[in-house]
């Protein structure tokens, strides 16, 4: 198991080989010989349109379902060989419907896990509370609350701050942030990029949203009826869509969408020696089409773009824009 040297935490390697799921009755397979390797701490997003097999996919992880063949490795170890009850306490699992318990309050569901796992009591206080200012909910106002008495996001909070309570090294999340509105979907999207980040857990998350996906994933995983048709970073799915499927799936004929799925960096200038006075600036990661705003608001020639740190990186100007937004070789069929 690799061990993440910024905290501590680790995140698993995933090897899923030749697996099919069959479904008594249905002459289809849901999922249908799936190979895909998963590095420790990879944020691996499975999209595809509904029905496609992304959520018995996840399922067979975590052995909620077992497949009908093929494998599926988890540092090394078959799932198979492992007892269902134990894998799980293992994995975090997040769905839409959190699936809070209604009678428990915020810190006693926060704590399911690490109690079936006997952490000592202060141990867990600890975590919770931890958990709970992580994921944006402030103890001191929530721990005592009933699932109930939050809104949905909240609610949503709480079931991510449970999976992640014992330290999984893997966590599947099952469009966690699907029933949100589009301002708290994107916060809980930048939270979960953050714990991301500080964690490093291998996560795998399902949706069918592109932008959730580009703004996610290390790696997004297309599906279509059962299989994968197409593994790249959110750049080459966009860019560089296999087939004619995943570009309607993705929009990318059309050049708004395309500009609003590719984040400023990957068209800039970069910079070489003194960064030049711009009047204005952005982020690398916010996407193009609100960088083609302010430059056409401003009248300015070039915007600065900055990296995490806020220093220059590169330059943006129309000329870049309109060669990132160059169409993507026309897949036919
Ligand atoms: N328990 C089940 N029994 C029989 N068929 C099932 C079962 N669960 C799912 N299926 C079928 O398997 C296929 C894949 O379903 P799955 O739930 O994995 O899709 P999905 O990609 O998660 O879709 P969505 O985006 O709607 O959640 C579908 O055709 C579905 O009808
Ligand atoms: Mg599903």
């Amino acid at each position: 198991m690799a061990t993440n040297q910024r905290s501590g935490t680790s995140g698993s390697s995933i090897s899923i080989h030749a697996l099919t799921k069959r479904y008594p009755g249905s002459s289809a397979a849901a999922v249908n010989a799936v190979n895909l390797d998963i590095a420790p701490g990879e944020l691996i997003v499975l999209l595809g349109p509904s029905g496609c097999g992304k959520t018995t996919l996840l399922k067979m992880i975590n052995r909620i379902y077992e497949p009908t063949s093929g494998s599926i490795v988890i540092d090394g170890v078959e799932v198979q060989s492992l007892k269902a009850s134990e894998l799980r306490r293992h994995i975090g699992y997040v769905i839409q419907q959190t699936g809070l318990f209604p009678h428990m309050r915020v810190a006693e569901n926060v704590a399911v896990v690490p109690k079936l796992l006997k952490w000592d009591r202060d141990r867990t206080r600890e975590r919770v509370s931890q958990l709970l200012e992580v994921t944006g909910l402030p103890p001191e106002i929530y721990a005592n609350r009933y699932p109930s008495q939050l809104s949905g996001g909240e609610q949503q909070r709480v079931g991510l701050a449970r999976a992640l309570a014992a330290e999984p090294p893997t966590m599947l999340m099952d469009e966690p942030f699907g029933a949100l509105d589009a301002i708290t979907r994107t916060r809980l999207q930048d939270e979960l990029k953050r714990i991301h980040k500080q964690f490093s857990q291998t996560i795998l998350f399902v949706t069918h949203d592109i932008e959730e996906a580009v703004r996610l994933a290390d790696r997004i995983v297309v599906m279509r009826e059962g299989r994968i048709v197409q593994v790249g970073s959110p750049l080459e799915i966009v860019r560089g869509p296999a087939d004619q499927f995943v570009s309607d799936l993705v929009g990318s004929q059309d050049v708004l969408r395309r500009l609003s799925l590719m984040p400023a960096r990957t068209a800039m200038e970069p910079l070489h020696g003194t960064p030049p006075d711009l009047a204005q600036s952005i982020s690398g990661e916010v996407f193009l089409r609100e960088a083609l705003s302010m430059l056409m608001e401003s009248g300015d020639p070039f915007i600065a773009v900055t990296g995490s740190d806020g220093t220059a990186i590169g330059t943006l100007s129309m000329t870049s824009i309109q060669r990132a937004a160059a169409p993507p070789d026309t897949p036919d069929r």
